[in-house]
């Protein structure tokens, strides 16, 4: 089964015992025998297993009583709940820090944070209104949630007047349940079974965490049953206010606390990231004694003037992370190794396990990342596990760190038979046959076959119908697979999609004769492909499936460029640039590994930037190269694949035949109302009261396109003290200047 197959089963088996569960808590007439029911729902657990990602939110692993999700009316939240970054080790505390301080223009040790726990349960956003309690929503997917408010009036932690509440506030946190209360939750569950089982009707499943058991009495239909379950509520955000709550975030969190709301007592503020650390131990050695279970330290800028000016990345704050604790273990026997070739041509080797529990899901399939990592080395050519390989057939450690894919960390070579053999990766595609090659540097063996690989190519092509890309009604995973080696109507590149229909023609409508086929679903495809030919510049760029143009860089590529045009003349004019960077890092890269062969510090004369600036580009690629980098959340990566894609002539002629079939839509610029929105503007000379990186974030977040040098495309010139040519030239061209005062005024309130 593949990713496509799992979503789409998933969806099926979640309308099936969505159904089921109505059927039999609603209506009291069961449409699905006890035993089906229960392999249904173990296909289920098993499918969200293997592809944990796909999990939905209205998953049937969490249904109790009767549905949830679409039962409840849905709440559009006026100021996002996102979600946060995470950190593992230490090191990414400090790296954190270190960006926060570099962001700001701060030494480092000048800003403090707060460390809480982070709670694991399920977050809620309260909302008041002249401190009354008016509704209560679930994050749902950060823009809209479920109103459960008749639920959450159950809630004894949550007041339902706040008399000394400002005229607008909304309060976010957790809801979650302790350990003792869960431990009664199951054991009456199982009590009311054996009277359930008497009668001979359905008994209920009991809840396999404390996370499950609140989510799934939160999300109740029927208020009476979240009433009788005791779930409890931690306050550590907010959301729209009318006023703020204070300067800090610890002012504003004991304000929740004079409200009313509990707020959690391991809640310090720390001046360094290492008492962060120090504090984040602390919490980790009283984890088990809390009471509820907690999954890591959520770390938060202190002071809420600095927060507003870290603002926040597509969906995470830039103030504030998650530092998460250890992962869970288990051991079991590596069954086999399979290669996976994903879209991007990469070999992915996957572990087929002996199923295992790990942190209560089951796991059958765990990544082993790429061939180093299976030989015991890691992407620099260092030890790892002690230099010890892993083989099929070998006992292996496997960890969970949250929802991400679990991952092969250690063997027991005591229980290594005598017959196993090193793992010998190939060198050729499993798929096509193809050389599989690794270039220098890089840790991924790629298959060179491109769009011959069927693999490749019918990974790109579902990657491109997915929901997130085009989402052509008709048009999923399975389809591609039939189309893709049809003998007349075959779907090779994505242009095929849109010239399926003429195609079809030519052939004398042979689709409708095909089986699973009509006359009906075929014009239903057509007309499904027709409406998707009007496609939005952002979502065309991430439907290609170029590596690192994900959707968020795909939507800063479009803002910034505006036009497929502008995009494509960018990629083709800074490729030369593109190379020599990617020469000269990689020229760094040999000598950093060479001195650390030898036990020397590394000679690294000069840096990559200095290297460009030499090196024998034309200055438009540099510039134009320049400019693409320095687009806000744009780097190197995305920056050097993007020019891959369009300088590789078969690609090229690809990409150019399927726009040929498309109406691809300008991007509306965010913000209409700021007066910069859609503006190009350009700083120069130095700032005072902040960093060129936050400059640059603050005026894109606001819809204005930041570029480099002045050009008459050039609107504003934001010139500082030491101002040189580029200030000299604007006035040439007549653009409007202003001093960094100028520009925050401009901006000002917004
Ligand atoms: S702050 C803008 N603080 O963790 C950031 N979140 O992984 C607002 N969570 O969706 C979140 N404990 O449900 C924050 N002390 C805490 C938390 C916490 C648990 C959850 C929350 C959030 C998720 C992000």
């Amino acid at each position: 089964m593949n990713l496509d197959q799992a979503r789409e089963e998933l969806a099926r088996l979640s309308a099936l015992l969505g159904q089921a569960n109505r059927d039999y808590h609603g209506a009291d007439t069961p449409t699905l025998s006890d035993a089906e029911f229960d392999r249904l729902k173990r296909r289920n657990a098993e499918i969200e297993a293997r592809f944990p990602k796909q999990k939905r939110d209205d998953s049937p692993s969490e249904m109790v009583g009767s549905a949830p999700a679409d039962g409840f009316g849905k709440i559009t939240h006026r100021v996002a709940m996102l979600s946060l970054g995470n950190a593992f080790e230490d090191d990414d505390v400090l790296a954190f820090d270190d960006r926060i301080c570099k962001y700001l223009g701060q030494p480092r040790g000048a800003v403090s944070y707060t460390a809480e726990p982070k709670i694991d349960g399920l977050s809620l956003s309260i909302r008041y209104e002249k401190g009354e309690m008016v509704s209560a929503a679930t994050r749902g997917d950060g823009e809209t949630g479920e109103d459960v408010t008749a639920n959450a009036r159950t809630i004894s932690d949550i007041p339902q007047r706040i008399p000394m509440a400002p005229a607008v506030l909304e309060v976010r946190g957790e809801v979650y349940m302790s350990h003792a209360d869960f431990e009664v939750l199951n054991a009456r569950i199982l009590e009311e079974n054996k009277a359930l089982e008497a009668a001979g009707k359905k008994v209920k499943t009991v809840f396999a965490n404390p996370r499950n058991a609140a989510a799934g009495s939160l999300r109740q239909l029927d208020v009476r049953v979240t009433k009788e379950r005791p779930l409890q509520f931690f306050a550590y955000a907010w959301g729209e206010l009318s006023e703020p709550l204070g300067s800090t975030q610890m002012e504003a969190i004991s304000r929740l606390g004079g409200f009313g709301f509990t707020i959690n007592d391991l809640t310090q503020i720390c001046d360094t990231p290492e008492a962060m650390i120090t504090h984040y131990r602390r919490i980790e050695a009283q984890r088990a004694t809390l009471g509820y279970d907690i999954d890591g330290v959520v770390y938060k800028v202190n002071d809420l003037a600095l927060q507003g000016r870290l603002g926040f990345r597509s969906t995470t704050p830039r103030w504030a992370i998650a530092h998460k604790f250890p992962a869970e273990l288990a051991w079991t026997k590596l069954e086999a190794i399979d290669i996976q070739v994903g879209r991007t041509g990469a070999l992915s080797p996957v572990a087929r396990l002996a199923p295992v529990t790990v942190g209560g899901v089951v796991v059958s399939n765990a990544t082993l990342h790429n061939e180093d990592y299976i030989a015991g080395r890691d992407s620099k050519g260092g030890v790892i596990r002690e230099g010890k390989d892993i083989r099929e057939g070998d006992w292996v450690q496997v960890y969970r760190a949250g929802d991400v894919i679990p991952k092969v960390a250690d063997v027991d070579l005591s229980k290594r038979s005598d017959a196993a053999q090193r793992y010998v990766f190939s060198e050729t595609c499993p798929i096509c046959g193809s050389p599989a090659v690794r270039e220098e540097g890089d840790a991924v063996r790629y298959c060179t076959g491109g769009m011959i690989c069927a693999a490749q190519a019918t990974e790109k092509l579902k990657h491109f119908v997915a929901r997130k890309a085009f989402d052509i009604e008709g048009l999923g995973a399975k389809q591609i697979e039939m189309f893709y080696d049809d003998p007349d109507l075959a779907i090779r590149e994505p242009a095929d999609i849109f010239t399926l229909q003429t195609r079809d023609r030519q052939n004398l409508n042979k689709l409708k004769n095909r089986k699973g086929w009509g006359d009906q679903s075929a014009s239903n495809l057509f007309a499904a492909i027709d409406e998707k030919r009007k496609i939005g510049f952002a979502r065309a760029l991430f439907s290609l499936g170029i590596r690192h143009i994900g959707e968020s860089a795909a939507k800063d590529l479009a803002l910034h460029f505006m036009s497929w045009e502008a995009l494509a003349t960018a990629a083709e004019t800074a490729r030369p640039a593109a190379l020599a960077w990617r020469a000269a890092d990689l020229a760094e890269e040999r000598e950093r590994l060479l001195a650390q062969k030898e036990g020397r510090r590394a000679r690294v004369k000069e840096s990559r930037d200095a290297a460009m600036a030499k090196c024998d580009v034309g200055i438009a690629a540099k510039s134009v190269w320049a400019e693409l980098i320095g687009i806000d959340g744009i780097g190197a990566a995305v920056g050097l694949s993007l020019t891959d894609a369009f300088a590789n002539p078969e690609e090229r002629a690809a990409i150019d035949r399927l726009v040929q079939e498309l109406d691809i839509e300008r991007p509306a610029p965010p913000r209409q109302e700021s007066p910069v929105a859609g503006k190009t503007v350009v700083f120069t000379g130095s700032l005072e009261k902040m960093t060129r990186a936050e400059a640059k974030a603050r005026a894109e977040s606001l819809g204005a396109k930041v570029a480099g040098s002045v050009s008459k495309k050039t609107d504003l010139l934001i010139a500082g003290p030491g101002a040189g040519s580029k200030a000299t030239k604007a006035a040439e061209m007549g653009i409007e200047t202003v001093d960094e005062d100028g520009w925050l005024a401009l901006i000002d309130g917004l």
